[in-house]
């Protein structure tokens, strides 16, 4: 079967999805492929932690009604360690900025609701979608769908299927700059039927590693601990998660309650850029172009700053055929990009035990502990690169002379 369309993407994730909703709100055809099924991509737990640049966004799309009634707005975050909290004040250090706890499994029902309401193509379980045609720029997108062969032909592919797609290992390898670095640990995440122990999520560095407690709502919670990223899941019972959160988050006056654990699971973490985020007509966005490690909660935001750019660049496009934008994409994301993937692996490596590591990296970790949380010059930085710095300040340099 033979269709076309104006953007072809790959990928049903935050990014995909986004696209796909700001490419209509312009009156931009766009069919999305997506390999998994509809129950899979709307049960999978990711992190969920919302830049205010982010939940703009999202109203702007259409899709912020849930969000803005169910969301959490959180003006800080605590930093644990030596058995105190210590409390970073983002609010008032970034001129009012906040954050908003909605998980990311939220943000894709509600656009993935949009879309099927709006009777708008997102095709599920899509098989061996492959990219064709990109070299004499005329695209064309194969795919299997409930058992039939089809070929989509476009315009613009938007490579949005995560790390592990196939747009990204479709480019020419000569013609991608990659960089990148693997973490000795992973995290182990739990979310448990229970009220958040804490008002504001606590990131504890402690002797025996990293651990994080967050929230989904007022009766969910999601808490994390630092583990080998070879480790099997099968080795922690949910007692043993327990026995590791409370060590771990151990704070003076503070008490941890625990709850039944509903999901758990290991990821790996890993930083990871490619560049430039296009090649000819494929333009890549999100975790297909990126990876931070989760410690700075910047994969979200960054895929929706890279969609929200690379939507006005397509509008440009397709309403004045100006190319401006789609030429300068790959530059404006890649500087936000670089700026979050520093914070990520500033915050992962401040707070995480690196089994290689010795005492005095330790006493290091130590002292900007205590200077990120005493200084406020320190505490400000952290804070304005934790809530997102607005586009402008993670623009390309404008040429001095
Ligand atoms: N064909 C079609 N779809 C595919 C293919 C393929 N060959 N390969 C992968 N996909 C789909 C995945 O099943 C997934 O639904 O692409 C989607 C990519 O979504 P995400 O991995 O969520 O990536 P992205 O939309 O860029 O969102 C970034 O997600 O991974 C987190 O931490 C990350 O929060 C960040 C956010
Ligand atoms: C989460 O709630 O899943 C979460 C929050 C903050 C992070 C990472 C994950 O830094």
């Amino acid at each position: 079967m033979s269709e076309r369309t104006q953007v072809a993407i790959i990928g049903a994730g935050p990014a995909g999805l986004l696209l796909g909703q700001l490419l209509h709100r312009h009156g931009i055809d766009a069919v999305i492929l997506e390999a998994r099924s509809r129950d899979y991509v709307e049960a999978r737990i990711r992190a969920g932690l919302l830049e205010q640049g982010t939940i703009e966004t999202l109203r702007e799309a259409g899709v912020g009604e849930r969000m803005d009634a169910e969301g959490i707005v959180h003006g800080g975050i605590y930093l644990c360690f030596d058995h105190a909290l210590h409390h970073i004040p983002m609010r008032e250090l970034t001129n009012g900025r906040t954050m908003m706890i909605y998980g990311q499994t939220e943000v894709v029902k509600d656009l993935v609701a949009a879309r099927l309401e709006a009777g708008l193509p997102l095709l599920f379980e899509c098989e061996d979608v492959a990219l064709d045609g990109l070299e004499h720029d005329e695209p064309l997108v194969r795919y299997r769908h409930e058992g039939a062969e089809h070929e989509l032909r476009c315009e613009i592919v938007g490579g949005c299927d995560g790390f592990h797609g196939i747009c990204r290992p479709t480019i020419p390898a000569d013609a991608l700059s990659v960089w990148g670095r693997e973490y000795p640990y992973g995290w182990l995440g739990i979310l448990a039927d229970v009220a958040p122990s804490t008002d504001e999520l606590i990131y504890a560095y402690s002797d025996r590693g990293f651990a994080l407690h967050s929230m989904r709502s007022h009766t969910r919670s999601r808490l994390y601990v630092q583990v080998d990223p070879d480790d099997d899941i099968a080795n922690w019972s949910d007692d043993r998660i327990w026995s590791e959160l409370h060590q771990r988050l151990a704070s003076d006056g503070w008490e941890l309650r625990e709850g039944e654990v509903l999901d758990k699971g290991i990821t790996p973490m890993r930083s990871f850029v490619a560049a430039p985020m296009r090649y000819r007509s494929l333009m890549l966005a999100g975790d297909a172009a990126h990876i931070v490690p989760p410690t700075g909660a910047k994969g979200l935001n960054l895929a929706v700053a890279d969609v929200t750019v690379l939507a006005d660049a397509l509008v440009a496009h397709f309403a004045s055929g100006s190319d401006t934008g789609l030429d300068e994409y790959s530059d404006r994301c890649l500087t936000r990009v670089w700026r979050a993937e520093h914070f990520s692996w500033f915050m992962t490596t401040m707070l995480h035990l690196d089994p290689q590591d010795d005492a005095f990296g330790r006493e290091l970790q130590r002292s900007q502990l205590r200077y990120v949380t005493r200084s406020t010059a320190a505490s400000t930085s952290l804070a304005e690169n934790y809530v997102g710095l607005p586009l402008e300040q993670t623009a390309p340099p404008a040429v001095t002379r």
